[in-house]
């Protein structure tokens, strides 16, 4: 029985060389239209980081990162020729902070400060971001539609912190700008952590929005494309199944990050929580054991997928441990089993659509042929065994060979590093007066 549950699992989490390139041309039009009008789903936000860094940044630089795990507080060395020193302190945010009231935040230090903020901003200049809508479960209150920048600043004055925020850069355009300081192949960066997104450098002449501007066509600038909202609301493009339909529905925000809830690091543990869920309710597994625990929403870490499918032993003991240890559940291996090759289904799956993500942007901007390297970061990405060679396995399903041409690596620390290039780089915009 079991197996026919796999079975019927694997036909509704597998997705076929075919479907993939599908995904990937509708994909593209999304990005295309994100680019040439104002309020789309897919927000193709333009951050007003204009080209590459040059490598010949240098200074002291403070980096605020409001993730959706961390905050952490950077200060940055910037030497030059790419090279960098950072000292940080990190504070893993409670769930009461993630609800918090917007009037109650607090931050300290000094210097020219660059804010990463990785949720949505709608941007006019650097140092401005009005928040389009909160993502990842956050909730708090009094902040959507608002200044973040603003908000922060006068925080920061609040406290008497003598900090001036010079730029404001999300996660993703961070780390687009960190890995080129240090690897100049870079063309595309993603996070896969608790949320998923990507940015890129696109031509100003094709970013037709704001074609108004008068922003010299030569020039180029990083768009956080906020990718996470593809197909969101009109679901006609990602293959959900009644699992993601149900996580989507009792979410915070229903409807919304419809890509983002198959693959990030927020959803997978509880996409798998619920089909175990179904099998408990259908009396397949666990009959006469106390499901409890198993059964509260969100119980079922992410990173518990990533032990499950590393798990070397022939028992399966990672998997017995997780189980009676978090949820006082007994397993057999064939239970087991089952439970890792679930783990890879969701796992897979959510990197094969990573992977397509990459190739709407790899085919839109030409860069096939000649190849590019992808800097990459986020836990999922770092911590998930198998994540990055799976994008690389979905990359050749879309192109064939030539998916060779696009590489994926760690980019190491792309946000605090690179939102102090960003503060750099505006700094010396802004002393010769551009
Ligand atoms: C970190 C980056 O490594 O990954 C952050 O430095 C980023 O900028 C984060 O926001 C994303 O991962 P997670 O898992 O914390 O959401
Ligand atoms: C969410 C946010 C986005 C961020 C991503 C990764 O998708 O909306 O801004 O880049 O998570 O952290």
């Amino acid at each position: 029985r079991m197996a026919d549950h796999l079975r019927r699992l694997e036909m509704m989490f597998t997705l076929t060389p075919q479907r993939m390139r599908i995904i990937v041309e509708a994909f593209k039009d999304t990005l295309e239209l994100g680019l040439s009008k104002h309020g789309q789903v897919v927000p193709m936000i333009p951050t007003y980081v204009f080209g590459w860094p040059s490598g010949s940044e240098t200074g002291n630089y403070l980096a605020v990162d409001l993730g959706g795990t961390n905050l952490r507080v950077c200060l940055v060395t910037l030497n030059g020729g790419g090279k960098f020193e950072i000292t940080q302190a990190k504070y893993r945010l409670t769930e009461e902070q993630k609800q918090e009231d917007a009037g109650n935040m607090k931050t300290d230090e000094t210097y020219s400060l660059g804010f990463t903020f990785s949720y949505p901003c709608s941007q006019d200049r650097i140092d401005h971001g009005t928040l389009i809508r909160w993502t990842k479960g956050f909730g708090a209150p009094n902040t959507e539609g608002h200044n973040v920048v603003e908000m922060f600043r006068s925080s920061l004055q609040k406290y008497s912190v003598p900090a001036e925020i010079t730029a404001l850069t999300c996660d993703t355009t961070g780390t687009l700008i960190a890995s080129h300081y240090v690897n100049p192949n870079t063309k595309i960066a993603c996070i896969f952590g608790t949320g998923c997104n990507a940015a890129y450098m696109e031509k100003v002449k094709d970013i037709s929005k704001i074609s108004h501007l008068g922003i010299g066509e030569d020039m180029e600038m990083a768009i956080n494309c906020e990718w996470g909202a593809f197909d969101s609301f009109e679901h006609e493009h990602l293959p959900r199944t009644k699992y993601d339909i149900q996580i989507d529905e009792t979410s915070n925000k229903p409807g919304e990050q419809a890509f983002e809830k198959l693959i990030s690091g927020r959803y997978l543990g509880e996409i798998l929580r619920l089909i175990i869920c179904e099998l408990i309710d259908e009396g397949v597994i666990f009959l006469g054991q106390n499901t409890y625990k198993i059964e509260i929403i969100y119980s079922f870490d992410t990173a518990f997928l990533s032990l499950m499918e590393s798990d070397p032993t022939d028992e399966l003991l990672m998997i017995i441990g997780i189980f009676t240890h978090f949820f006082a559940l007994e397993t057999t291996l064939a239970e087991r089993q089952f439970f890792k090759a679930l783990a890879k289904l969701v796992g897979r799956r959510a990197a094969r659509l990573s992977a397509c993500g990459i190739a709407a942007i790899v085919s839109k901007m030409g860069y096939l042929e000649e190849g590019c390297a992808v800097g990459a970061d986020g836990s999922l990405y770092n911590k998930y065994p198998g994540f990055a060679d799976r994008i690389h396995e979905g990359l050749i399903d879309i192109f064939g060979d030539k998916g060779r041409n696009v590489i994926t690596y760690h980019a190491e620390d792309g946000s605090g590093i690179g939102s102090a290039i960003v503060a750099a780089m505006t700094k010396i915009r802004k002393d010769s007066g551009i």
